[in-house]
């Protein structure tokens, strides 16, 4: 077995979470190390079919027990497919969300399903992050900044202000679940700033 890193970026929508995850890439690439960046919901062929499913049409396309299912089914093939392979040949993987967001998004937020997300966790995926990045910001600005982008794949911001404060509740209510790999970061800040901060935190963790 190799000794591959797997980092995590976590956050509501639009709090600079994938703009951080490729930064940090950009630079430990830059650094001379062997790198998957990737993300959720996809990061592999089937999870990435499953991704449309999930992220475009109408808010209440699906129940949340649906949306557990699915998550689920994505992260299974994005774990056999993407990250176990990485680690065990050494790499560092950075991956845009993991399942910090089902235990928030579907566990918390959408409806109070917490034992059965952790439940098909324990059974299906069984994995957690070396380090976690939980990039926290006020919900009116990271939404505003999310629907900006126009990308398309809206449902979740579409669920409004109060479930992006529900959620934002739930990502820092995480951070003191599992204090030893999640580090609160305050994404109001220059993108530089926030950076040096994660990097230099990635640093001490590459070294201990
Ligand atoms: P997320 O992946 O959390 O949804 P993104 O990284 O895609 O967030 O950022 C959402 C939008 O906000 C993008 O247009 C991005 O350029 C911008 N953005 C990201 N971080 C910052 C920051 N620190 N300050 C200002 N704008 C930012
Ligand atoms: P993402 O592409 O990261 O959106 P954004 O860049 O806007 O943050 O994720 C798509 C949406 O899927 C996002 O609103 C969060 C949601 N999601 C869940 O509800 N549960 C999950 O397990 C994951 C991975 C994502």
């Amino acid at each position: 077995m190799g000794s591959g890193i797997f980092i995590t970026f976590e956050g509501i929508d639009g709090s600079g979470k994938s703009s951080q995850a490729r930064l940090l890439a950009e630079q430990l690439k830059a650094d001379g190390k062997q790198l998957v960046l990737t993300r959720e919901p996809g990061g592999s062929e089937g999870a990435e079919e499953i991704r449309r499913l999930l992220v475009e049409g109408a808010p209440d396309r699906w129940s949340a027990e649906t949306e557990i299912l699915l998550f689920t089914a994505a992260r299974r093939d994005h774990l056999e497919k993407t990250i176990e392979p990485a680690l065990r040949a050494g790499k560092i993987v950075v991956s845009d969300r993991f399942a910090d967001s089902t235990r928030v998004y579907q566990g918390v937020a959408r409806a109070d399903l917490r034992g059965v997300v952790d439940a098909l966790h324990e059974q299906m995926i069984g994995r957690e992050p070396d380090l976690t990045f939980i990039i926290d910001m006020e919900p009116k600005t990271a939404l505003a900044r999310g629907l900006a982008r126009g990308s398309g794949e809206d449902r979740f911001e579409e669920l409004g202000l109060e479930f992006q404060i529900a959620l934002r509740r739930g990502f820092l209510a995480l951070a003191t679940d599992f204090p030893a790999r999640c580090h609160l970061i305050n994404g109001a800040r220059d993108m530089d700033e926030i950076a040096a901060e994660i990097r230099q935190i990635t640093s001490d963790a590459l070294t201990t």
